[in-house]
């Protein structure tokens, strides 16, 4: 990498070490993370932080005369002669690491309602989005440890599920999971649960999820929240039940063949669309023959809505 890129990530942690010290400066930021059960331990873990205004970051940031420099992020607009915005003021800040433990870049979320309720840093050179996943930094070691990863919808998901001791949960950051965080995921495990938010959002990602880590020959598990709950609050409110959706989590096809077997018809229609993404051909295989047989459909005529369903993807 160039020394560009590692004198603006040089930064980003002086920035990363600012907004925390700012944090334990500001009890209104403080209260909300505790209302809503965020630990000290989750604090430090992360290094959240506060941006209480543009002004005090940039007195900061002209101390060490680095205005110039860190502008270049994005992360601080120029108004006018002399005169930045913050984006990340007023909001609880997130620090975004890449798979080094290097700051990349800033979530930002506003202190209880508001709108956008999340920012993120504008896109750059270093900061791709798509090719990064939360947590994975923090829970590389456990996803290899345990042999499988837990994948979460937002931050505080990450954050509540690691601090109670699921230390393999990663999330996009808020885009959709898409082809590169599939393969990211793949070089630590291939065995993964979704484990997305009990709302219609977190029932379309799953159908949205599944074939970029079924081409990246990841096994697929799936276990469903109650209706309005999310992983941050469940794993709060009932950690056993959590334990238990956990355990119970149901490889994808699977599911879709305990629904045939109840007499659901339209399943039949998704697990050939899914089993077209699987890469490993005796895998696909099985799974082709045990839906004709529970569903009566000739297995050649599973093959045949195969291709289709390949094509539709690509
Ligand atoms: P909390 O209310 O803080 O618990 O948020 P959440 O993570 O439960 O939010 P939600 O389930 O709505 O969204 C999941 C993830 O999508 C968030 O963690 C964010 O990364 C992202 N997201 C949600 N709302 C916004 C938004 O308004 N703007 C952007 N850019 N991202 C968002
Ligand atoms: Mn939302
Ligand atoms: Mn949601
Ligand atoms: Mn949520
Ligand atoms: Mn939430």
């Amino acid at each position: 990498e160039d020394r560009k890129d590692s004198k603006v990530i040089r930064i980003l942690e002086l920035v990363a070490d600012y907004y925390h010290n700012a944090l334990k400066k500001s009890p209104h930021a403080v209260d909300y993370l505790k209302s809503r059960g965020v630990s000290s331990r989750s604090i430090q873990k992360f290094r959240l932080g506060f941006s209480p205004s543009s002004e005090e970051l940039v007195n900061f940031l002209r101390k060490e005369g680095l205005i110039d420099a860190y502008e270049k992020t994005g992360n601080l607009v120029k108004i006018d002669e002399g005169i930045y915005r913050d984006l990340f003021t007023g909001r609880v800040v997130i620090p975004i690491r890449d798979e080094r433990g290097r700051c990349i870049a800033f979530g930002g979320r506003v202190l209880y309602e508001g709108k956008p309720k999340y920012i993120n840093s504008p896109e750059s050179e270093f900061f791709k989005k798509r090719e990064v996943m939360f947590g994975l930094y923090e829970g590389k070691e456990h996803i290899k440890d345990m042999g499988f990863a837990i994948i979460v919808e937002g931050y505080f998901d990450v954050i509540s599920m690691h601090d109670e001791g699921y230390k393999n949960t990663v999330a996009p950051l808020g885009t959709s999971f898409g082809e590169e965080h599939a393969k990211l995921l793949s070089r630590y495990t291939k065995d993964v649960i979704l484990l997305f938010d009990g709302d219609s959002a977190g029932k379309r990602a799953i159908r949205q999820t599944a074939p970029y880590l079924l081409s990246q020959d990841i096994k697929v598990r799936v276990a469903y929240l109650p209706e309005g709950e999310d992983p941050d609050t469940l794993v709060k409110r009932d950690k056993e039940l959590l334990r238990l959706l956990l355990e119970g989590a149901k490889d994808i096809f699977e599911l879709f063949i305990k629904m045939l077997r109840e007499g659901q018809k339209e399943a039949l229609k998704d697990l050939v669309y899914f089993a077209g993404f699987v890469k490993n051909k005796v895998y696909q295989h099985d799974i082709l023959r045990e839906a004709s047989q529970v569903s009566g459909f000739a297995l050649s005529a599973l093959y045949d809505q195969l291709p289709k369903v390949q094509r539709k993807e690509e």
